[in-house]
């Protein structure tokens, strides 16, 4: 197969739709049970995008770019619900020869009208027009949020596992999340582990159940109150699990 590298390894999902395997981080991108698109949907893209349907301008910090589907999602929600506002979307990807290689990803149908935009993104790993910015930075997260200069309204945090990738989840990883997230921004995640609920919640985020038909549970966690979504009894939690701590940097 063309998208085929010694890293990444395409895979079919159980509704038919690809995704990919790594081999480095022993982890498939996307469950393969929920198919990538409807997890990318359900999980990031509807929960952030409803609660901040009223703002004409998105920032989101895409958390990372893997195959694209959290930004490319977020295009074909707009378009599909005829919404019209202006993206832009930041985001960090350690494995340039994975962004290079996506003109050859085989896409699900409802990307089809995005073709420019994967092809552009996979060559200058940017794309601009008079709505849209997408700029795909090439190398470490945590160094891109060293030297971070945006603020964010949106957060999709989709890394590898906390198990196979610690570093991106960590207290002092959210912190800094927390430092470049608007007042009102949204953090998505798929993680529903105590360790991660707990980093968010010490560096000031509240923190939200995501469930809904078809996909399991999720996370939502902001600063603001989330109306519509559930919010976790942290504090409940904490007394229930005293011997749980969030993953810390210098653990790792
Ligand atoms: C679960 S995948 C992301 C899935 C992505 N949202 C998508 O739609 O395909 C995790 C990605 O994180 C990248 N990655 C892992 N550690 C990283 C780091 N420290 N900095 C930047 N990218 C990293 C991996 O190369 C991989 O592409």
């Amino acid at each position: 197969m063309g998208f085929d590298t010694a890293t990444n390894k395409m895979v079919q999902s159980e509704d038919s739709s690809f995704t990919a395997f790594s081999v480095n981080f022993n982890e498939h991108y996307h469950s393969t049970k929920d198919g990538a698109l409807h997890e990318s949907l359900q999980k990031h893209v509807i929960p952030a995008l409803t609660l901040l349907s009223d703002k004409e301008e998105l920032t989101i910090l895409d958390i990372c770019y893997g195959l694209g589907f959290n930004t490319l999602a977020t295009l074909y929600y707009l378009k599909k619900n005829n919404i019209k506002k202006k993206i832009r979307i930041f985001s960090p990807e350690m494995d340039g020869e994975l962004v290079a290689s996506l003109n050859t990803f085989p896409y699900p149908e409802e990307f089809m009208f995005l073709k420019p935009i994967i092809e552009a993104v996979s060559r200058d790993n940017r794309y601009e027009d008079d709505t849209c910015l997408i700029e795909v930075y090439i190398g470490d997260a945590r160094a891109y949020l060293r030297e971070c200069k945006e603020q964010f309204d949106i957060v999709y945090q989709d890394a590898f596992s906390p198990q196979a990738n610690p570093l991106l989840w960590t207290r002092e990883y959210f912190a800094d999340i927390a430092r470049f997230i608007k007042d009102d921004g949204v953090v998505t995640t798929y993680s529903i582990a105590l360790k991660t609920r707990l980093a968010l919640y010490e560096n000031g985020f509240d923190i939200y159940l995501n469930e809904g038909e078809g996909f399991r549970k999720a996370t939502l966690a902001s600063k603001a109150e989330l109306k519509g979504f559930e919010k976790v009894d942290m504090e409940h939690k904490i007394k229930c699990n005293p011997d749980v701590t969030p993953l810390r940097d210098e653990e790792i």
